[in-house]
């Protein structure tokens, strides 16, 4: 482990790593998976500690930080604005460097990439991306082992990633298939694809790993054929709730339904970063339904509860390639 090739790096977006990297990590985490499955203890970081920032809520993040930090061995802190003095009272540069003097790692939930990315700048321990507005790399590895798990195989592989393509998950996951030399295909209305200096840069990735890059409005053309149909909620942590109508309005004709899991392909499988809202379970899910008469929005209950849907089993690898990500760079 002292010689981990990655040793001491930040995980803030996966354009930092070379694909022999991610795959890496992916392979790394199924290792710990297997483990941990066997009962086989791995402490290996017993005395350490992780600092656990939050300026956003979260429930798969946190507690995938927490158990692999407690499986390795390690205490951890959980740290948001309004109990610390985060963001009012101590800047990002000040808090860096005395986090950095008790902890052996930092994870960061928050808004722009540019804090995080300060952070870690600052910051004398690695520090690892929890989600920004922009990217959400642990997802991606998340996503990758769950892909792996399924077809054996990454590269190659075909994606459609179904609604708003300008945040953190589409943005990452366009960069997650331009480096594993995926070939995904972007599926909103144009205003809602990745921006172009991001998709230009993947695309110039693709050269290399024989990825491709494709951004369509047409949603048979876009599902058509693909092993993976992926999406994510139509309004992200952080935009205000008015914005809501907009969306539903754009992008509900990009809702995943049976019917588009029926053109991809024959064993396509259904993946979602999660939360969902594909019922009436939730409290925004009510009040959508009461003001807008929507009983699901981003995928329907039929194609989330179906057995192509893998969520859960993508939601537990989080925890496996969070503690991937901390075994190697710690
Ligand atoms: N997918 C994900 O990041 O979930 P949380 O917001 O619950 O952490
Ligand atoms: N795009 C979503 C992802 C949640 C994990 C958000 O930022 O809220």
């Amino acid at each position: 482990m002292d010689g981990h090739p990655l040793k001491g790096r930040d995980f803030l977006k996966l354009l930092d790593f070379e694909p022999e990297e991610i795959m890496g990590l992916v392979d790394l985490a199924a290792e710990l998976k297997r483990k941990k499955e066997d009962g086989i203890p791995h402490y290996v970081f017993r005395g350490m500690n992780v600092a656990l920032i939050f300026e956003k809520t979260s429930t798969r993040t946190r507690c995938a930080f927490e158990v692999a930090a407690h499986d390795l061995g390690m205490g951890t802190t959980y740290l948001n604005p309004k109990d610390s003095q985060l963001g009012k009272k101590e800047s990002i540069k000040d808090t860096a460097r005395v986090l950095s003097g008790m902890f052996d790692g930092i994870e960061y939930r928050g808004f722009g990439q540019d804090i995080v990315e300060e952070l870690a700048e600052y910051s004398s321990v690695p520090v690892f991306n929890g989600l920004t507005n922009e990217f959400h790399p642990t997802q991606m590895l998340a996503d990758l082992l769950t892909i792996k798990e399924y077809y054996g195989s990454i590269k190659g592989r075909k994606l459609a990633y179904f609604g708003d393509a300008r945040y953190n998950t589409g943005n990452s996951l366009m960069v997650a298939a331009a480096k594993m030399g995926m070939a995904i295909n972007i599926v909103a209305p144009k205003k809602y694809w990745p921006n172009e200096e991001l998709t230009e840069q993947c695309r110039t990735i693709a050269e290399e790993t024989g990825a491709e890059i494709n951004c369509t409005e047409d949603v048979d053309e876009g599902s058509h054929d693909v092993d993976v149909v992926s999406t994510d909620v139509w309004v992200s942590m952080g935009e205000p709730d008015e914005i809501w109508e907009e969306r539903i309005r754009d992008l509900t004709p990009y809702r995943v339904t049976g019917r588009i899991m029926n053109n991809a392909g024959e064993d396509a499988i259904f993946m979602h970063c999660l939360p969902s809202f594909h019922d009436l379970g939730t409290e925004t899910g009510r009040i959508i339904h009461e003001k807008f008469g929507l009983t699901e929005m981003e995928v329907t209950d039929e194609v989330f509860e179906s057995p192509q849907s893998l969520v859960f089993q993508e939601a537990e690898n989080r925890m496996h390639t969070i503690k991937a990500v901390m075994y190697a760079m710690l």
